[in-house]
């Protein structure tokens, strides 16, 4: 099930620590090799040696080891590991991480570690539902680590709530899902646009509309943790990605995401265009703050170039091009016309029939429309899950 396998398990200072015994013995069990970190404060709760026998392997505690006070290589640690499994991640260990701290040796691992980091919170209930733990959390998530979730149960304190270390099993289970989902867009390039554009009427003032970005940001995320390379080309957001395999590029207006998609799109296998770009923009842009006075204003707009459109013109046999709709009425009609005039692989309806989907919510509702005519509907979910079910269309369609 893991042969060939090499994990890295990092242990910080928690009481769950004492769960780390079985886990490194199930690893094992699964043909895994294994190799552990304890933090300081993990060696109160259990000991190097115990792990060193159940891993076969020597365990690290420090940046220095042995009599002569041998360094230990945490670069080489870092890049020795298909997967780095953090169990028990303890609050103090989490805030050092998303915050770059790299006062242990387990951290600094963390810090080179380039393959795929697996975290598994073991805390008290209101440790692990205060916001600055989640907010933690929401970072190193953001740097495309994967969080298994505590189970809720009786914890060391008496108390009972959310924040019991995932058990041992679970912990494999994970892993084992992690390899098995693979990465079916190894060596594939994406080009995504997401986010609005702001149309420039003045210095001061712009044309925009309310779209979040986190439709086409969840999609960049998807395809860099399936594998691919991805250029994330995002009109103004807040949404920020720190993942090794995604490129992220600015941009403000509709003019200009235009011209750094022509700059990427020939390289790219799979082109996803998820940004809501404005369809017209002023004529002219006013080099001072426009004054008001008692008249009307009118600002005269000229349409955006199409995008989507010229890369359906353009595109090669080889890329696969996917585009979005937003309608409000003979939405599946509305969308095939889009599907056919744009030259599209398939496209993603997004309905406003539902008060949670669509602009700046966490959640999306979806139906894909395929060349073939093929209807797909799904349910209301978090946007995280719709890029699964877009990545899915595509992996279908591309055969990986
Ligand atoms: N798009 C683009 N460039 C534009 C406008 C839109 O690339 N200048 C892309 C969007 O990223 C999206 C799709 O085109 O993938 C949306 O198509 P569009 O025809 O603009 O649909 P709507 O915005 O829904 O507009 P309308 O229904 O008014 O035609």
């Amino acid at each position: 099930m893991l042969e060939g396998k090499k994990i890295l398990l990092g242990i910080s200072g928690s009481i769950a620590a004492y769960k780390t015994a079985a886990l490194t013995r199930l690893f094992v069990k699964a043909g895994a090799e294994v190799k552990v970190i304890l933090t300081p404060s993990a060696q109160s709760f259990i000991t190097p040696l115990t792990l060193s026998t159940l891993s076969k392997n020597p365990v690290y505690t420090s940046f220095t080891e042995g009599d002569m006070g041998e360094w230990v290589n945490h670069v080489e640690l870092g890049l020795w590991a298909d997967y780095f499994v953090i169990a028990p991640l303890s609050a103090s260990t989490l805030s050092k991480m998303a915050s770059g701290n790299s006062d242990n040796l387990l951290l600094a691992t963390y810090l080179s570690a380039r393959c795929p980091v697996i975290v598994a919170p073991a805390m008290d209930l209101d440790m692990f539902a205060h916001p600055a733990t989640q907010n933690n959390l929401k970072t190193i998530s953001s740097f495309g680590n994967l969080i298994i979730a505590p189970n809720s149960g009786e914890l060391a304190s008496g108390l009972i709530g959310t924040g019991r270390m995932a058990e041992p099993e679970e912990i494999v289970d994970f892993v084992l899902n992690q390899i098995q989902l693979g990465k079916p867009f190894i060596g594939k390039k994406v080009l995504i646009t997401a986010g609005p554009t702001y149309e420039a009427i003045d210095p001061v003032r712009f044309i925009g509309n309310h779209s979040s970005g986190k439709m086409g940001f969840a999609l960049a995320k998807v395809m860099a943790n399936w594998g691919a390379e991805v250029f994330l080309i995002s009109g103004p957001t807040e949404l920020k990605l720190q993942h090794h395999l995604i490129n992220t590029i600015y941009v403000k207006s509709a003019e200009d995401m235009y011209q750094e998609v022509m700059n990427t799109y020939q390289m790219a296998d799979i082109l996803i265009m998820a940004a809501a770009v404005a369809d017209y923009t002023p004529i002219e842009v006013s080099d001072q703050k426009l004054k008001k006075n008692d008249d009307e204003l009118k600002i005269e707009l000229v349409r955006t170039k199409d995008i989507l459109k010229e890369l359906g013109s353009l595109k090669s046999k080889h890329q696969l091009l996917v585009g979005f709709a937003l309608e409000t009425n003979d939405e599946q009609a509305n969308a095939m016309k889009k599907l056919k005039e744009k030259n599209l692989d398939f496209i993603v309806l997004n309905s406003l029939k539902n008060k949670n989907a669509g602009f700046g919510f966490d959640t999306n509702q979806i139906q894909i429309i395929d060349r073939g005519g093929e209807i797909t509907s799904f349910d209301v979910k978090l946007k995280q899950d719709v890029a699964l079910d877009i990545a899915n269309k595509i992996k279908q369609i591309l055969h990986v």
